[in-house]
């Protein structure tokens, strides 16, 4: 399937089809308005008798046009021309492509560009369109089991001083597509398949795949008995499963910034929730307990894809949290890497344990910014549903840049607080903290808890637990907040101020 920008004379082109516009109260577009013309009014016929109206993702396949040599023109439904926005598109690009692909139509054209909802900016127009499509071609695949028949969607670019904008958000598109498709893809395995081990591996891949600019280390149990990260390796010793951290160092070229930017995924490739464990209701749901270290994995692989000039490390931090004679328990004392120490009141809350330890570890790099992508409460799901993952930092300009990649993305996130008044809610009196809250604001005692170890860069927590998968007949994983770091990351890629 590939994907190509270019300009068209639509009424001589010869392809198996051109899709168009038609608004509401039978308003066509520029493009179906052309091709109305030269076939002597064959459109707007129809569209007087009625049969199409123009409500979006209403829709019209036509064969036989006098005067056009496509095979076919499809007209779609647009809906309201004056409340065009993003989420029109989506529902314009999601049936477009279902009835293309129904007919096993192979090569089409767009001609679209004139709905173009962002006055003039062609990139953030195709970038949406060709992730709209991409996400409808991963469903019509893994949901509904079916093969794609396309070959090629060509966008009718219009104005040509839009080409090289077209041209750059099909790139970046295409390389955000590859990193959330490998993060989805990764997260939806199966636990006894993707376990610490197999994250190890799979990262190690990618330092053969990209060799130029990644690098790969494996921290073992070994070297972090060795470097003291006690409470990482207590949530790990319950299983036969054992940990393994990836350090994966992505350095591209021409860096403008050589400070180093860390993303930390936390991987917990299952979290039975140990000792203290779980109910076995929706328990196999805790194989998305690593969606945190898939976002970092396909974040990195759009990054290597680009080229960023960035020094990205992306650390997964596998493990998995099991029961049995060799488990840590509730009221275990541990002496994390930092030197501070935690009392275990819940052996579930494990997600806090192993990233306090990393949060840890990755001082050794002089970050400038921090970022932990995590499954970790199921009160952030509580307190946010499923539509924005939950934001915790302690750096204003971090914020506002997350925030401007989430609005730009659509990729929602909301910002909690970490006021001093929740700190007390994880005080033990025989450790430095315990591992819980007293029950009420979960998503925050736990933030709260991380921000104990981030005390000496730029960091930003983002709690995924409701976003990173979805749940039911068509459940699996959402590659969410990759979109959202790709961004973030694209964005940096032109700034100094770090
Ligand atoms: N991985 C879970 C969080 C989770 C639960 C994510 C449900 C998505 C859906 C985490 O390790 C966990 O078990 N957290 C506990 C913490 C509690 C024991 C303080 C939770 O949220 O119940
Ligand atoms: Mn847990
Ligand atoms: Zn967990």
């Amino acid at each position: 399937m590939k994907f190509f920008i270019d300009s068209f004379d639509l009424c001589t082109e010869n392809t198996d089809c051109i899709v168009v516009g038609v608004f509401k109260s039978c308003q066509l577009t520029s493009s179906a308005n052309n091709l109305d013309q030269y076939s002597n009014g064959y459109i707007s016929k129809l569209i007087n008798q009625g049969d199409i109206d123009g409500k979006i993702g209403n829709n019209l396949l036509l064969y036989d046009i006098p005067n056009i040599i496509a095979k076919r023109i499809l007209l779609i439904g647009c809906g309201d021309k004056n409340n065009f926005g993003a989420y029109s598109i989506t529902k314009i690009i999601e049936k477009t492509i279902q009835m293309l692909n129904k007919r096993s139509i192979k090569n089409v054209i767009f001609s679209l560009t004139e709905l173009n909802f962002c006055k003039n900016n062609i990139y953030w127009f195709i970038r949406k369109i060709i992730s709209t499509i991409k996400k409808e071609f991963f469903k019509i695949n893994t949901f509904f089991k079916k093969d794609i028949y396309l070959n090629s969607i060509s966008f009718n670019i219009i104005d040509k001083n839009f080409f090289s904008s077209a041209q750059i958000a099909l790139k970046h598109s295409l390389a955000i597509d590859l990193g959330l498709t490998a993060a989805k893809k990764l997260s939806n395995l199966p636990p006894n398949i993707c376990n610490p081990l197999y994250l190890s591996l799979k990262s190690e891949k990618l330092s053969k795949k990209y060799k130029n600019n990644i690098n790969v280390t494996t921290i073992d149990i070994n070297q972090m008995k060795n470097l003291g990260m006690h409470a990482y390796l207590a949530v790990g010793q319950g299983s036969q499963n054992k940990p393994y951290m990836s350090v994966i160092q992505y350095s591209g070229k021409n860096i403008v910034n050589k400070k180093v930017i860390v993303l930390i995924g936390k991987g917990l490739t299952f979290d039975s929730g140990g000792i203290s464990i779980k109910p076995s209701q929706n328990m196999h749901e805790m194989k998305y307990d690593m969606c945190g270290a898939a976002a970092v994995y396909g974040t990195l692989i759009m990054a290597a894809e680009l080229n960023l000039p960035l020094n990205i490390i992306g650390v997964l931090a596998g493990c998995e949290n099991m029961p049995g004679g060799s488990a840590f328990r509730p009221g275990d004392v541990l002496k994390t890497m930092s030197g501070k120490t935690v009392e275990v009141l819940n052996t579930d809350a494990e997600g806090r344990l192993v990233l306090c330890d990393v949060l840890k570890y990755i001082e050794r790099f002089s970050p400038s910014i921090v970022i932990d992508i995590a499954t970790l409460t199921g009160a952030c799901v509580i307190a946010l549903g499923h539509y924005a993952t939950g934001l915790f930092s302690n750096n204003e300009d971090l914020v506002h840049d997350l925030e401007k990649a989430s609005q730009q993305t659509n990729d929602k996130i909301w910002r909690l607080p970490l006021f001093e008044e929740y700190e007390k809610d994880i005080n033990s009196n025989i450790a430095d903290f315990s591992n819980v809250g007293n029950g009420k604001a979960g998503a925050i005692t736990a933030a709260c808890f991380l921000s104990k170890f981030t005390k000496k860069y730029h960091w930003a927590h983002l709690d995924i637990a409701g976003t990173a998968w979805e749940s039911g007949i068509n459940k699996g994983s959402t590659g969410r907040p990759v979109e959202l770091l790709s961004q973030f990351l694209l964005n940096i890629s032109n700034y100094t101020k770090y």
